[in-house]
């Protein structure tokens, strides 16, 4: 109806409504299919995904990854190729037939790790019905043992080496694969958030060096990997932690292409990885550390990109900042550098954390992704919620105190901030901040802080912002990760969702809830942008193959049924 529509403003869909239930929602006039779920075969010689043992051992590297996140779509030649991240596993879906999903043998485990990591697949359409190209050439798994090169200043550096690579240069596998992104020369970049519960300690009394602790890494694990592989035992291998924690860069055109760790982007729980070009070419990766009480990132490459030049050396050589968000509105990116902070390139890239703290970054509520505008110069990072903001630090961590871009203590909403760079300039090394959104509950608050920003209403509440996304038009695209249970605090929010912003006028529409349990995560768009992708993690309700079948995480393309262009 055309109230409805005009109420829509810029963004030429009515709004759906709230969900509780275990499918997905999409406004009307437009469609959703499955494009891909965990377990479905990228190769025929893959075995059918079985729901009573949770798929098959000896093909899991050869078909789709569990809980899909960050994902990319590259246009090579007429062929589209999405590079996809798989985050983590449940183990209790892996290996069904375990108590409680434990790995009970170096099988197990393997299964567990071929599971994770990336997938590159090509996709086709047909009839407006999108596939996975079985058997495509450019089809390829990456996995938890896929070999690696380490490049930047802490390529080679005696706490990268291990006795299986005394070269410090050469590692295996990439870990908690979270959010992505697209470098300018069309390469992907996934980003190890998560890897310090891979690692584990069969010697229970091992004794921790001290930057363990900041990161996390401790005697027990989550998957218990370090009883049938000892890569994953630190009292083993006290340095194999070390080589994780990057963002690695993977050419989805080249399957035979070795991924790099790019280690000049630092090492920390990255999230995604939100490249742009300065205006005079250099090369900018904003990047958020997502635990509470870490930082925001920015890379700037020394060097500049020249389309159709070399890019060699573009994310090995550069600076490494961090933010620095003043209450008035001002702000700085603080340089972490030999002199800023006492410690070496290699060191700094190696425990980008500890040099952050010694230049007196600002602690935030948990950086999820960061968003590039393309039509103005402006980015946004999602600040999911921080349950100790203001009332408990981390592990070694800094101060959290109320203030600047983190307002609310105990902060069980999130916000969005927003930063202006100077002169328009992503080089410049100050800038201007303010809030897009600052999410809440206005039916259960009134007007306490808690109630969120005057952009958030009854009709559009969501909690706990994570991936994000720009759209060519300048539309921001909103997904959240946050409590579904539509009660308390989060009564009126429902499920999972995807939201569009518009910048200029700060409004807000929900565009798609998810089944319960699950998070939306990862969001991409067909080359001719008539198909939007969208990633749905970790599903508690029966989805998509009903009652009695194991969930699966999945990828849904979503379309207008006029075929009209989204975003
Ligand atoms: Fe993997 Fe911070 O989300
Ligand atoms: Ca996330
Ligand atoms: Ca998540
Ligand atoms: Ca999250």
């Amino acid at each position: 109806n055309s109230t409805a529509v005009q109420a829509a403003g810029r963004f030429g869909f009515t709004p759906v409504g709230v969900a509780t239930d275990a499918t997905v929602h999409v406004p009307e006039g437009y469609t959703w299919d499955i494009l891909v779920k965990w377990g479905d075969k990228l190769f025929s010689d893959a075995a059918d995904f079985d729901h009573v043992t949770g798929g098959d051992l000896a093909t899991s590297d050869r078909v789709f990854g569990e809980n899909t996140d960050g994902m990319e779509l590259f246009a090579i030649g007429d062929k589209q190729i999405i590079a996809v991240n798989s985050e983590y596993v449940n183990p209790k879906l892996n290996l069904p037939q375990n108590q409680d999903g434990k790995p009970t043998s170096a099988d197990d485990v393997l299964k567990l790790q071929n599971l994770q990591g990336v997938t590159v697949m090509e996709v086709a359409e047909e009839g407006g019905d999108w596939h996975v190209v079985v058997d495509s050439p450019f089809n390829r798994r990456i996995t938890h043992n896929t070999p690696m090169k380490i490049s930047g200043p802490a390529a080679g550096h005696d706490l990268l080496k291990t006795d299986a690579d005394p070269s410090g240069t050469e590692s295996l596998g990439t870990y908690n694969n979270c959010g992505a992104g697209k470098t300018p020369w069309g390469t992907y970049l996934t980003c190890e958030e998560n890897f310090n519960g891979y690692f584990g300690s069969t010697d229970a009394d091992l004794e921790l060096p001290a930057d363990f602790k900041r990161y996390g890494i401790g005697v027990e694990s989550r998957y218990d990997y370090e009883k049938f592989d000892a890569r994953f035992d630190i009292s083993k291998n006290i340095n194999e932690p070390r080589r994780a924690g990057y963002i690695v860069e993977i050419d989805p055109a080249n399957p035979d292409a070795t991924p790099v760790k790019r280690t000049a982007l630092g090492r920390f729980k990255h999230e995604n990885a939100a490249c742009t070009v300065a205006r005079d070419g250099r090369v900018i990766v904003y990047m958020g550390d997502d635990e509470r009480g870490e930082f925001l990132y920015k890379f700037v490459s020394n060097g500049v990109y020249v389309p159709g030049a070399s890019t060699d050396g573009l994310l090995d050589e550069g600076t490494l900042y961090v933010a620095k968000f003043s209450d008035d509105g001002n702000g700085e990116w603080l340089a972490l550098t030999e002199e800023t902070t006492g410690m070496s390139q290699a060191e700094i890239c190696i425990y980008s954390r500890l040099a952050a703290s010694k230049v007196g970054a600002t602690t935030m509520d948990r950086p999820e992704w960061v968003a590039v505008n393309p039509v103005a110069v402006e980015a946004y990072c999602a600040l999911t919620n921080n349950k100790n903001r203001g009332v408990k630090t981390n592990a070694g961590g800094d101060e959290t105190p109320v203030g600047g871009p983190n307002p609310r203590e105990k902060n069980n909403y999130g916000q969005i901030v927003r930063w202006y760079p100077e002169n328009d300039d992503h080089v410049s090394s100050s800038f201007k901040w303010d809030l897009f959104v600052m999410a809440g509950n206005p039916d259960v608050h009134g007007d306490s802080p808690y109630a969120g920003s005057s952009n958030i209403n009854s009709g559009n509440m969501f909690n706990s912002p994570d991936g994000m996304m720009f759209d060519t038009s300048g539309l921001l695209w909103i997904q959240t990760d946050g409590d579904y249970k539509n009660e308390g605090d989060f009564a009126g929010m429902g499920n999972n969702q995807m939201l569009v912003g518009d910048p200029a006028t700060g409004q807000i529409e929900r565009f798609m809830t998810v089944p319960y349990g699950a998070e939306v995560t990862g969001i991409t768009w067909s080359a001719d942008k008539r198909t939007l992708f969208v990633g749905i993690q970790h599903p508690a309700a029966p989805f998509p193959d009903g009652e009695g079948k194991l969930a699966r995480s999945c990828v849904v393309a979503v379309k207008r049924s006029d075929n009209a262009m989204i975003g």
